[in-house]
């Protein structure tokens, strides 16, 4: 049985390959929705039907899990989506906890009362859509008392990666960072609470400063699926990944190849 991964291009694939490397054995199958990306300017409703249509497609591919390897998709529509519409022996699985269990210094699933963490200062960086939700907020005020959360909406940076751009990009990044840091001088802790800031995890450092502590998601994810995986059933395979696009699959192809500096190639979904 093959686990999807799902995002709406290709920051994604920095949880496929994390999660790769973790459990080399898995048949993972990545759908990149291209021809709708970026999620992060969309409203919730847009984001939700969007969301939906991937996830049913990976399901039909002979996934029964799926990752939402994309916070802005896990931030709008997850719960929705938890609340009534995952079908009968189907899993769909976010990107935000992880993120947050490592935050705030917990074991997967530990579920015990909010209580004080090493951190009072972080910094979100994340899409509109993202910041717009505070769903980061709200998982956080389940684990951590005390911690005060500044997020950037990073607007842009998406875009620019997804173009091949990164030139823009690092530049949009130095100006969030400098955004934010004028509403929080000193950040302990910076998130990048989307999939594609990792590809940019340089330019975020460099900008905050090696004293920052910059939380990553795709390592977090990786471990934890394979912490899952363990728990529920037996999804070893040949390891061979398949990857979806609903845009051009050469055009698509190219960036990721660029990106992961190997050859991937996608197919049309
Ligand atoms: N990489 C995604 C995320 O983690 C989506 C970005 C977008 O489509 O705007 O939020």
């Amino acid at each position: 049985m093959a686990v999807g991964i799902f995002d709406s291009g290709l920051g994604g694939l920095t949880v496929l390959e994390a999660a790769q490397k973790r459990l080399p054995d898995v048949d993972f199958i990545y759908l990149a929705d291209s021809e709708h990306a970026p999620y992060g300017v969309r409203t919730a409703d847009d984001i939700y039907e969007l969301t939906c249509a991937a996830v049913q497609r990976l399901f039909d591919a002979g996934c029964d899990l799926v990752i939402l390897a994309c916070n802005t998709a896990s931030a709008a529509a997850l719960r929705r989506m938890q609340e009534g519409w995952i079908p009968e022996g189907k899993r769909v699985l976010g990107v935000f906890v992880p993120l947050i269990e490592a935050l705030t210094e917990r074991d997967w699933g530990d579920n015990s009362p909010p209580r004080e963490v090493d951190v009072q200062h972080v910094a979100l960086f994340a899409t509109p859509a993202t910041v717009a939700s505070r769903a980061f907020q709200r998982e956080l005020a389940f684990r951590a008392i005390g911690v005060d959360v500044e997020a950037q909406a990073c607007g842009g940076v998406v875009d620019a990666i997804e173009d091949g751009d990164f030139i823009l990009a690092e530049a949009m990044v130095r100006s969030h960072v400098d955004a934010l840091t004028r509403k929080m001088p000193k950040p302990q802790a910076a998130i990048l609470g989307c999939t594609h800031y990792p590809l940019m995890l340089d330019a975020f450092q460099e900008a905050l400063g090696a004293d920052v502590k910059v939380f990553s998601q795709a390592n977090l994810v990786g471990e934890s699926l394979a912490d899952y995986l363990t728990r529920h059933g037996d999804k070893i395979g040949s390891g061979e990944p398949a990857y979806l696009t609903t845009g051009d699959p050469k055009q698509v192809s190219n960036r990721a190849t660029q990106f992961l500096r190997r050859q991937i190639t996608f197919t049309a979904a």
